[in-house]
């Protein structure tokens, strides 16, 4: 599938199916884990079959019900934008194998995390993984001028990066984030203060490269 058509099919989803992610598909998702830490200097990991840490068990746990796989994403202290701009490429790419996602912040069990932090890395998030009981829903925007600002000059490029953008999810869908054209090839993006945004801040300029194409501009 296409990035847009990935960006556009997913959708956070909190209620997962006993399905079990197939042998063949986990190799997959730690091949990409691998590319990924290679590149970044982060440490991600995959977890399968674990009962513990959404507490699987029981029929509803925060607003989880089923998830008995998860990714862990740790880095270093200050690594909140690589965080979230590497773990929206493993959440698209998982949504490539067929699965479903959903970043988690809060409702997790932390004593339970089964993977012991790199020393000097911390635990940043947790995302839950599996086969869901639906596809999820689109969520609801702000308004583009409120998230961007658009001349009659505005390229193509741009408008296509915004409209990736706003399909990333960012945490309690507080959207933000703000992106601006500061010259003919030149892109900025800053986030407003609030819960994990600057995770939301790496997740939304991943989303903003794929749709602009990053051989058009730059980030300034
Ligand atoms: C950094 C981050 C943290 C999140 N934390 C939680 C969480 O703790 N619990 C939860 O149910 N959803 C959490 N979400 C999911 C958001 O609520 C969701 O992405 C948002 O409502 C947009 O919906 P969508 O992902 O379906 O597009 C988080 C998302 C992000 C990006």
């Amino acid at each position: 599938m296409e990035s847009m058509e990935l960006m556009r099919a997913r959708h956070s989803v909190r209620k997962f199916t006993a399905q079990k992610i197939e042998p063949e598909k986990v190799e997959q998702l730690q091949v990409e884990i691998e590319a990924i830490n290679r590149e970044s200097g982060l440490f991600f990991a995959v977890v399968t079959d674990n009962e513990d840490v959404f507490k699987a068990s029981q029929p509803s746990y925060g607003s989880f019900s089923g998830c008995r796989n998860f990714f862990l994403l740790f880095g270093d202290k200050k690594a909140d934008e690589q965080v979230g701009y590497y773990g929206e490429r493993l959440v698209l790419f998982a949504q490539s194998l067929g699965l479903n996602t959903c970043w988690c912040a809060l409702t997790f069990e932390k004593k339970a995390i089964p993977v012991a932090a790199p020393e000097g890395m911390k635990l940043f998030i947790v995302v839950a993984l599996g086969y869901g009981e639906t596809q999820g829903v689109p969520h609801k925007n702000k308004p583009l001028e409120k998230l961007a600002k658009l001349t009659n000059q505005t390229p193509p490029w741009f408008k296509q990066g915004m409209e990736a953008a706003m399909l990333a999810p960012t945490a309690v869908n507080q959207q933000r984030f703000r992106f601006e054209q500061v010259s003919e090839r030149g892109v900025r993006a800053k986030a407003l203060l609030g819960p994990c945004y600057k995770i939301d801040l790496g997740i939304v300029k991943y989303h903003f490269e794929l749709g602009a194409g990053r051989e058009n501009f730059n980030w300034e």
